[in-house]
């Protein structure tokens, strides 16, 4: 089972990446694969570009990476209650290679941040949308208070509810 794991942000030491690599271990014979969103920077979106020189090479890479694994773990970062622009501008060009992005796979959606609220509003926006994505949603779970909830040392979540959410999630596969 190819677990593909990924944090929805560009920062170098992402709490999100961190939180989705700790997820992905927790599928049961899995073969985690990191994916890192740097590897997939492009030009800012646009359609006179796409018109121009087509869908980036970098896009058709990302969507193949989806189409290769059994199970997607994005945690999304929130900025300004939405998705981080890396990401959203992965997502766009992602779309323009097929709008069905997540090629029905099951995909756990998490995300968090240092505040109470966890990234729950990029998380909802996320959840909302993933049907005209084509994203098999097993779970939505946001970790709050990163900092508090998480054993930076031993890379594992010590917030029990989101333990349990998890592990709820997981048997869906
Ligand atoms: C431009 C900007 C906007 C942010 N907006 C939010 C926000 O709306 N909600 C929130 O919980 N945190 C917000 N934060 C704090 C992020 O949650 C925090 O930087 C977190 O570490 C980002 O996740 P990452 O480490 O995975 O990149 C914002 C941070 C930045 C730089």
């Amino acid at each position: 089972m190819k677990v593909l794991a990924f944090g929805a942000s560009n920062s170098k030491n992402s709490i999100n990446q961190k939180l989705a690599h700790y997820a992905a271990r927790q599928v049961k014979d899995g073969e985690v694969l990191l994916l890192d969103i740097n590897d997939f920077e492009m030009p800012i979106y646009s359609e006179d570009r796409e018109k121009e020189s087509g869908v980036h090479e970098l896009a058709h890479k990302f969507y193949n990476e989806i189409g290769d694994a059994d199970v997607i773990v994005v945690s999304f970062a929130e900025y300004n209650g939405t998705y981080t622009s890396a990401y959203k501008n992965l997502f766009d060009w992602a779309s323009r290679v097929d709008m069905k992005v997540f090629q029905n796979k099951p995909v756990l959606m998490l995300s968090t941040s240092p505040g109470e609220n966890g990234a729950q509003t990029v998380l909802d926006a996320a959840k909302t949308a993933a049907p005209y994505f084509a994203a098999n949603v097993i779970g939505a779970i946001s970790l709050p208070s990163f900092y508090d909830n998480f054993d930076g040392e031993n890379s594992i979540v010590t917030h029990s509810e989101f333990n349990q959410s998890l592990t709820d999630a997981l048997s869906a596969i």
